[in-house]
């Protein structure tokens, strides 16, 4: 199944349980608002284009919650619950995009009827663009890898954190298609161990050569000569950046990511983010971007053991921003850029893609 989907036998959403991998693979159905918010905080359902997928149809749920005496009271309602769901998660900026765009398609209706066919249709058409994009998305970035090339990864950008194919790991795979052989480095990512738990295994069940390191081994695979390209997803870019990086765009991508970044750089290798065209967040600045602060539990348990004494302090922060100067290959579904963007050509690509 994919990632994320509409089941129309039970009316709800389908989703892969990615909480419970590596060992089990299972699909958990969100019936209600709340289960949807739930498995989006609890990264039952995480990445921010499969986030985008669980707030369209997070919002074509609604639709089929709620009742009320009137449309317009109706409306309401949904929309109360729309963006209850995208608040769920903040540095993702597909979550609450997607939810805005079925938001808009609610409100040119004028009955309930007409709400929840056309949400519906719309969260679908949502997640079936995906796919289509990331697989363009891959075969551009599929172009920066030669045969035999050793990718290293942070966290998940696959499959698992689109609806399909992904972005980071889509590039992988496009190459691999293409007949290339790409091996693949997959940080743990602590604390919530997305590359060991999900990046190892959609790597293994496409036959991808993958090699697990923990975190802080990055830099020893970089100095060792191990790696050929750095390939990362993310979950907000910005053109402007804003008081702390000036001119130049940012990426928001999971914790650790510019530090894989410097590092990169440091050892001269290439630095290349691959992210669809509504990852990229043209109304925001840098400074407006917030950084999800995840439970400190994370950090004081491991899988329910105690990792520090309960009362620890603890920052815990699940996004970095890395500046674009770090940036050597930007990998969109309209190509491929290399930094620093011409902004006024970067959008214009943008408007074309959305058409
Ligand atoms: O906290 P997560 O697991 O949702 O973080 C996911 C990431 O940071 C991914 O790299 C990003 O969303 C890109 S997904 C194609």
């Amino acid at each position: 199944m994919r990632t994320i989907e509409w089941d129309d036998d039970r009316d709800c959403i389908a989703m892969v349980d990615q909480t419970k991998l590596p060992s089990e693979y299972t699909t958990y159905h969100a019936e209600t608002i709340d289960q949807l918010i739930e498995s989006i905080r609890r990264l039952r359902v995480r990445g921010a284009p499969a986030l985008g997928a669980a707030g369209a149809f997070g919002v074509a749920l609604a639709t089929r919650r709620n009742e009320a005496a009137t449309f317009e009271t109706y409306v309401d309602a949904v929309a109360a619950d729309a963006d209850a769901v995208a608040s769920a998660r903040p540095t993702a900026v597909n979550l609450s995009r997607e939810v805005g765009t079925v938001l808009d398609e609610l409100r040119a209706c004028s009955s309930i009827s007409e709400a929840r066919a056309r949400t519906l249709a719309a969260a679908k058409d949502i997640a079936d663009a995906d796919v289509e994009r990331n697989r363009r998305l891959g075969a551009h970035g599929a172009t920066l890898l030669d045969d035999g090339a050793r990718v290293m990864t942070h966290c998940n950008a696959g499959a698992l954190a689109t609806v399909d194919w992904g972005t980071a790991l889509g590039v992988v795979y496009s190459a691999q298609e293409d007949g290339k052989t790409v091996s693949v480095i997959a940080n743990e990512t602590r604390p919530l161990n997305q590359g060991s738990r999900i990046t190892t295994v959609e790597l293994q069940e496409r036959s991808v050569d993958v090699t697990l390191i923990p975190d802080n081994a990055s830099g020893l695979c970089m100095q060792e000569g191990m790696v050929d390209a750095l390939v990362v997803g993310a979950d907000r870019i910005v053109l402007d950046g804003g008081e702390q990086f000036g001119d130049q765009g940012v990426v928001f991508n999971k914790i650790g990511t510019y530090k894989q970044a410097v590092l990169a750089t440091r050892h001269d290798v290439p630095v290349v983010v691959a992210a669809p065209h509504s990852t990229v967040d043209t109304e925001r600045s840098a400074d407006e971007v917030e950084i999800e602060q995840r439970d400190p539990d994370e950090l004081r348990e491991i899988y329910g053991t105690q990792n520090a004494p309960p009362e620890t302090d603890v920052y815990n922060p699940a996004f970095d921003p890395t500046p674009m100067e770090l940036v050597d290959y930007l990998v969109t579904e309209t190509g491929v850029y290399e930094p620093p963007l011409d902004r006024a050509a970067f959008e214009s690509a943008a408007d074309r893609a959305a058409v």
